[in-house]
């Protein structure tokens, strides 16, 4: 297989101090909706519609996807997005490899949809995506009778997968908290005759429960222990074509408002921000920091509570954030890191195993960011813990890693800290943020 497709020429960019942040902005469609709604309108016999679509390089890649796999996928010029799919199972072989570019949700939810298919599908990505574990979805999908004909080292891409032509229903109790490996067997699932059902010790995002829901899956969440869920899909459904409307994305609507926090001055109105509570231990972890972030007209957006928040400059102060909290705010720690750097005293992050095996080892790669800006951090075990004194020296170079959401962390740094900050590349913000540095620029962010 060729190698992947990386950016070759680097672009910095550079952030600093300026004036406050305001007005009003509404960040990009929720990523993770986003990838779930094309999979599952390439599931369905007829045309579904999605509007409010994330355009970012990761759903288009999943688009690239369903449209090898032989779904039609049109674009209004006003960007509503038509798919017509083919139905449980009628996935068609695709002609060339599935290419996933940085996207370990996308990569994963199709290993999952196409196991439940009779068809064999090459999956690849980025030197990012090359170097994550797929095992976690491989070992329940060849227990539903997927067969893994080729794979790279430690069971990573690029990998073949030979999907089963006769899938088995599992209980499978998920090892990790991961809603992608929840995900890939639900969507295996819907190919198979009777109950599957995924059992996870730590409730994760609910969005393929809901969506399928949405298009008319029988699903049944039932509570599982102290904070786990047992989820039960009734497989071989007829899925009904249906409207999908996407909400602005939490864990980017993060980067604006922790700016708006940390920047003196600043007031932030942030638009229809999708409150799952399933997605929010960052708002929630803010306000017990001392975050000013007014909820404003909660209502119901296309099955997901959406408000907008208004945030305030804020004093923040150092506090524990519970291991139990890291599924709902899984995606945010690099930007926590950010705002407990701001604070006054010691924020201890606990339990963040699973941060090492994301676009890069997040754990690291926060420590080291705050690090050559001069913040005091410290690991310990799976532990992140800064000190925080109320400002950042920064003036460091950032090394992104091909992580987007390093990059956007580093930047907002940037608009507080004593000296400007500088991020080695920004070209993967638009992985899941395309327009973050115009939307940043309008709210007033000095990024060049
Ligand atoms: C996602 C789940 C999370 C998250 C990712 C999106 C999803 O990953 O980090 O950005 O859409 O299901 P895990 O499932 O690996 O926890």
């Amino acid at each position: 297989m060729d190698a992947p497709l990386n950016p070759v020429a680097l672009t910095p960019l550079t952030s600093r101090r300026g004036g406050p942040i305001r007005g009003r902005a509404r960040v990009p469609g929720d990523k993770s909706i986003s990838h779930r709604a094309l999979i599952l309108s390439a599931l369905t016999v007829g045309e579904s519609t999605v509007a409010g679509l994330l355009e970012g390089e990761d759903v288009l890649n999943t688009a690239q996807a369903m449209r090898s796999l032989s779904a039609r996928i049109e674009r209004s010029p006003e960007g509503l997005w038509r798919i017509h799919g083919v139905g449980v199972g009628g996935f068609a072989q695709p002609a060339a490899p599935l290419d996933f570019g940085n996207s370990g949700t996308g990569c994963r939810l199709v290993i999952g949809a196409v196991a439940g298919c009779p068809v064999t599908a090459t999956f690849d990505g980025d030197a990012s995506l090359r170097s994550r574990p797929m095992r976690r979805v491989l070992d329940p999908l060849s227990q539903m009778g997927a067969r893994v004909i080729e794979q790279a080292d430690g069971g990573r891409l690029p990998l073949t997968l030979q999907g089963a032509v006769d899938p088995i229903p599992i209980a499978y109790e998920s090892p990790v908290p991961s809603a992608q490996l929840k995900s890939a067997v639900l969507l295996a699932g819907l190919a198979a005759p009777g109950e599957t059902t995924v059992i996870e010790a730590e409730a994760t995002r609910d969005h393929t429960e809901r969506l399928l829901k949405h298009f008319g899956a029988k699903v049944v969440t039932k509570p599982h222990g102290e904070l786990g869920r047992r989820v039960t899909l009734q497989g071989q459904p007829e899925l009904e074509p249906a409207k999908v409307v996407v909400p602005a994305d939490p864990s980017s609507a993060a980067f604006p408002l922790v700016a708006a926090l940390i920047v003196p001055d600043s007031e932030l109105v942030l638009q229809s921000v999708m409150t799952n509570p399933l997605r929010t231990g960052l708002f929630k972890t803010l306000l017990e920091m001392g975050a000013t972030i007014e909820t404003l007209e909660k209502r119901d957006d296309g099955g997901e509570e959406v408000a907008d928040l208004r945030v305030k400059t804020s004093q923040l102060k150092g506090v524990e954030v519970p291991p139990e909290r890291a599924p709902s705010m899984i995606d945010e720690y690099l930007i926590l890191g950010v705002a407990a750097a701001f604070a006054a005293g010691t924020t201890r992050m606990r339990g963040l195993k699973e941060l090492r095996v994301k676009e890069s080892d997040r754990l690291e790669a926060t420590a080291d960011m705050l690090r050559v800006n001069g913040v005091n951090v410290e690991i310990e075990g799976d532990d992140l813990i800064v000190h925080g004194t109320g400002s950042v020296a920064g003036g460091g170079e950032v090394k992104t890693h091909m992580d987007h959401r390093i990059a956007m962390s580093a930047l907002v740094m940037g608009l507080a800290s004593e000296n400007p900050v500088r991020i080695d590349d920004s070209a993967f913000i638009a992985t899941s943020f395309p327009g973050f540095v115009e939307l940043m620029r309008e709210i007033g962010a000095d990024l060049a």
